[in-house]
């Protein structure tokens, strides 16, 4: 059922589905909850399944000119505690997986398990920076091609047919949103010392031909927590969910079980 809340003024939306163990799907970017509408659809037979437009994104409203990750996941908080909801897992894609960093540092008491899927708990580099800002110019002035170009790069292959589903998806993002989403990751500090000390299992999702997130770089930081997990993709590039839709969503499920320390059904 999709819902509407209020964070700081600004109208944020979320769905919640199903019953039982929660698990918090959290998007990339400059996606929106429909991003997960599969995923949703089958975990949601299981579990309790919230999804939510980060602020700025998908029909949620934008707060400020920048939102940091730790602003979006004080909005996550926010829904959590109108939920009343006070154990779950958050699966956190790419900028989802940040925003589930800053979450877990801020809020660890609710949270039973983290996945990181195509995400990373280090900085951007120097020249990352840059980029964000390069970026930045780049979705005010153009922002229709910004968003196509930028779709299209996350795939392994530009032929995918979910390439132009993801466009389609994204196309009505408001330049603002993307603006303050780029300058608050731009910003994230680094959140190893997070994975350092995770009390909660923590799965990483890898894809060989991702291009946002090196998955050589990535693979040491799969060692960090003391409950660390890594399923690493062959064929997939940045969008798992759907170049590697079976074997990500058997992961993500068998994950959550072990969170809750229950058995797979
Ligand atoms: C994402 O998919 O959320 C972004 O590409 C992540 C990033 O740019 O760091």
């Amino acid at each position: 059922m999709i819902r509407y809340t209020t964070f700081r003024n600004a109208r944020i939306r979320y769905s919640d589905e199903g019953k039982g163990r929660a698990i918090v799907l959290l998007h990339g970017f400059p996606e929106n909850l429909h991003i997960w509408d599969e995923f949703a659809k089958t975990l949601s037979k299981s579990f309790r399944v919230i999804t939510i437009d980060l602020p700025g994104l998908g029909e949620s409203e934008c707060i400020g000119y920048v939102h940091t990750m730790d602003l979006m996941a004080k909005c996550v908080n926010s829904i959590m505690h109108e939920l009343n909801l006070r154990r779950y897992v958050i699966v956190g894609h790419s900028m989802g997986g940040y925003v589930g960093l800053a979450f877990a540092e801020l809020f660890p008491e609710n949270l039973r398990g983290l996945c990181l899927f195509h995400s990373t708990a280090f900085p951007d580099s120097d020249e990352k920076k840059k980029d964000r800002d390069r970026a930045s110019e780049a979705a005010k002035k153009h922002t229709a091609q910004f968003l196509k170009t930028f779709a299209a790069n996350l795939f392994a292959d530009p032929d995918d047919p979910n390439v132009l589903k993801l466009q389609a998806l994204t196309a009505d993002t408001q330049p603002r949103g993307i603006v303050a989403a780029l300058q608050g990751m731009k910003m994230r500090p680094s959140r190893e010392i997070v994975l350092k000390f995770a009390q909660y299992p923590v799965l990483f999702i890898l894809g060989k031909k991702d291009k946002i997130i090196d998955w050589e770089k990535a693979l040491p930081q799969t060692e960090i927590p003391p409950h660390g997990e890594v399923l690493l993709l062959e064929d997939a590039a940045h969008m798992g969910f759907y170049e590697s839709p079976k074997k990500t969503l058997r992961a993500i499920r068998k994950f959550t079980y072990k969170c809750f320390r229950e058995k797979a059904q």
